[in-house]
């Protein structure tokens, strides 16, 4: 049995912690024999434990603490703390490991509230279980999601060589936004995401490249965002945002206009890569 989960990115502008959509970079989980002790193959680094300090079976096992030990296989494209959500991507796949050895029968929705209290939000777990784009909120310990196809688009993200850890991202935000600030902010998210809903791609990246509740304070610790954004700008792109908490800068533009624009940004010379990604579907699946 594998274990699916696509990379996803969060915020899309202004959809702070709320609003996030699935890609097209996966963690695979290759469930294997069973075992006397658990053992996670991997190589995603030394920092990367192979027992049950594994964040996959923290999380399993904190499900259903009693799972018989399986030894495991990880592999993944998604790169860590690039704002890509490679840790929901890995607690959305212990909870369906969780799900799948100990014949639970989760719902998603069961799945997404789990996910969401372990994470803290759910804009990364959300696609990642429900694939598209999933707009959620997380109030007094519930969750509500609803799921939309993402209008047609292309993805362009140029992924850092550097790691930005998402506390630290965080780390620089205002613990306070005037109510004045707050009317604002989400009445430029709610114009981002009934334009998302309708398909105006236009509208929706002018709300997305006006957020007021992150972007501002965090360009700082991104430095190639600007230009990044400059050649969104020059190449008729719809927008351009921080994936998440960050270092991925976003690029959402017209297939048309795709190949130009990572051109632009691999003439930059940057430290990082380019890559066009697609919108997922599926979220996590299961195959035999
Ligand atoms: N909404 C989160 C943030 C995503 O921007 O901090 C990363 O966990």
């Amino acid at each position: 049995m594998k274990i699916i989960v696509p990379a996803t990115s969060a915020n899309i502008g202004p959809g702070f912690d709320s609003v996030g959509v699935a890609l097209s970079k996966y963690l695979i989980i290759d469930v294997l024999e069973a075992s006397d002790t658990w053992f996670v193959d991997h190589d995603l680094g030394d920092d990367i434990p192979n027992d049950e300090n594994n964040l996959l079976l923290s999380v399993a096992l904190k499900v259903k603490s009693d799972l018989t030990p399986h030894r495991l296989k990880m592999v993944s494209d998604i790169p860590l703390a690039r704002g890509l959500g490679s840790s929901s991507s890995v607690i959305v796949a212990g909870i369906e490991l969780a799900n799948q050895l100990g014949q639970l029968e989760l719902s998603d929705e069961d799945k997404l509230t789990i996910a969401t209290e372990i994470e803290g939000h759910p804009d990364n777990v959300a696609p990642a279980i429900f694939g598209n784009l999933v707009v959620s909120s997380y109030v007094d310990q519930t969750v509500n999601s609803i799921v939309a196809d993402f209008p047609e688009s292309s993805f362009i993200a140029f992924i850092p060589n550097y790691e930005l850890k998402t506390s630290d991202s965080r780390g620089v935000l205002p613990s306070e936004l005037s109510y004045k600030e707050a009317v604002a902010a989400s009445s430029i998210a709610n114009v981002a995401i009934a334009a998302l809903f309708s398909g105006d791609l236009e509208k929706a990246g002018q709300a997305i490249e006006g957020d007021l509740f992150h972007e501002r304070y965090r360009q700082q610790l991104v430095k190639e965002f600007a230009r990044i954004k400059a050649i969104g700008q020059e190449n008729n792109a719809y927008a351009t945002y921080l994936s998440g908490a960050g270092p991925t800068v976003m690029v959402l533009a017209p297939k048309s206009v795709e190949n130009d624009i990572k051109s632009a940004i691999d003439a930059l010379d940057l430290d990082g890569e380019t890559f066009l990604l697609e919108v997922d579907k599926e979220g996590v699946q299961v195959v035999d």
